[in-house]
């Protein structure tokens, strides 16, 4: 063994001793190998036996336009020695005000009130709360209920985890969940005969519209992932489901919340997705890309008509909701940093080009007799794997996340459905590797 390699190992078992890992089953991980990251460069991962790995996933969605970014890292020492941080309740700052209004304005003006915090879940729980908070202001206090889908992920803490519907992270905190309505999913799977997206789209928004008819008046909010369902597996629908979901919600007195922690910064094509069915919703969600995948931040956007909702004398009105780092200037400033990004690269045509490339560059695997549903909505592309033994299928993406790192890529399945949620940097060379190396792994882990 080499002296790299001895090194990587001592770091794997200081790891395992001290540090406990997130959506992880410790003990997998005597099976499971731990990559111990000693750097990052562009769309690359670097362990300590020099070894690399592709990051397809953009580190759990988060990483935009790569590790180490020049532009971001240029921006955030400039920072670093201004301010690193200060309280924002009765202080503000340069960063916050900046990105409050550069993200205002790319909702025209519409949800032009963004209120602060570090991750999604705590964004989510913000706006189950300034929802139904609004609505306890506006003299309906019954609005206590929420609505999310079948399939639903908002994140793990107990609010948002009572608006999720992914029984394995739900099921185990059953009965400490004030749970909302579960209606049906408009994922585009759900075709029937020569059933469109569309139609499987409409036939969600009745069920919706039933739940609506018999509990609008307790219901504060609606609460959907434009486009895609991510953490429940890439599940994708068409955007008329968003504007039918938005027709209701006006019909029947509720609230609209789009989390777009993970499908928003471009991830669908748009850079809100709420942006292909041309419609805004009272809330919206970022956080993961917002600060280009540096730092943890986390916003909730809402209207104007909401924010007058908690303008009064009384304390009592407001929204006292606060979380000591809200509207870090680091994290604002690497969300700035991000943004420019954007409109200096032209991103999102850009991205067209990429995502339309790694298309081409899979489309064998769309006809390959072992996958199912291969589906893409801008640079989001997954498929389902054809696993019929219940034992293989439960261990299929561990099996996967395994073959893939001697393919140097970082790829982890959710159950069988394998994903590529790549960051919108990679070169034409980068995107045909990444392709080529998925296949292998695919082929490979199917056939076992
Ligand atoms: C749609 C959606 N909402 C909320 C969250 C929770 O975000 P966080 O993990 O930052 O709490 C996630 C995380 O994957 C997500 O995908």
């Amino acid at each position: 063994m080499s002296l790299e390699s001895n090194q990587q190992a001592d770091w794997m078992t200081r790891s395992l001793k001290s540090v406990w890992h997130p959506c992880t089953q410790m003990q997998h991980h005597e099976t499971v190998p731990l990559i111990a990251v000693s750097h990052g460069c562009g769309a690359w991962l670097h362990d300590h036996d020099g070894r690399r790995y592709l990051d397809a996933i953009s580190s759990w969605w988060v990483n935009l336009f790569g590790h180490a970014n020049p532009r971001i890292n240029a921006a955030l020492k400039d920072q670093l020695d201004r301010l690193e941080h200060a309280m924002l309740a009765g202080f503000t700052h340069e960063p916050v005000i900046a990105l409050s209004e550069q993200l205002a304005a790319r909702t025209g003006h519409t949800l032009g009130h963004c209120f602060y915090a570090s991750d999604g879940a705590s964004a989510v729980e913000i706006a189950l709360k300034m929802s139904f908070h609004f609505w306890r202001n506006s003299g309906q206090a019954d609005k206590q209920e929420f609505i999310c889908l079948s399939g639903s992920y908002h994140g793990e803490t107990i609010g948002a985890l009572a608006v999720t519907d992914v029984a394995l992270f739900r099921d185990a905190y059953g009965p400490l969940l004030q749970r909302a309505h579960v209606v049906a999913s408009p994922d585009a799977r759900q075709a029937q005969d020569s059933e469109s997206a569309a139609d499987v789209a409409r036939r969600a928004a009745a069920a919706l519209e039933k739940k609506l008819q018999e509990r609008a008046g307790r219901i504060a909010a609606v609460i959907v992932e434009p486009l895609v369902q991510c953490a429940t597996g890439m599940a994708m629908h068409d955007p008329v489901y968003l504007s039918e979901v938005r027709a209701l919600c006006d019909r029947y007195g509720v609230h609209l919340i789009a989390d777009e922690i993970a499908v928003g910064c471009g991830r669908t094509g748009t850079f809100f997705a709420c942006e292909q069915a041309k419609i805004w919703p009272d809330f919206i969600c970022l956080s993961k890309g917002i600060s280009g995948g540096y730092l943890p931040l986390s916003l909730v956007m809402t209207r104007d008509e909401i924010y007058q909702g908690f303008y009064d004398s009384d304390m009592k009105r407001g929204f006292l909701h606060s979380h000591s780092y809200t509207g870090n200037p680091l994290a604002c400033r690497a969300a700035l940093a991000t943004l420019a990004i954007f409109d200096e690269d032209d991103v999102l045509n850009r991205n067209r080009q990429r995502a339309q490339r790694l298309a081409d560059a899979l489309a064998s695997l769309a006809s390959h007799p072992k996958v199912r549903h291969f589906r893409q909505r801008g640079t989001i592309l997954a498929f389902d794997a054809a696993v019929d033994d219940p034992e293989k299928a439960a261990s299929f993406s561990r099996r996967f996340f395994t073959a893939a790192l001697q393919q140097e890529l970082l790829l982890r399945p959710i159950g069988t459905t394998v994903y590529l949620m790549p960051p919108y940097i990679l070169s034409d060379e980068e995107i045909d590797g990444l392709a080529a190396r998925t296949q292998a792994v695919f082929e490979q882990v199917i056939r076992h």
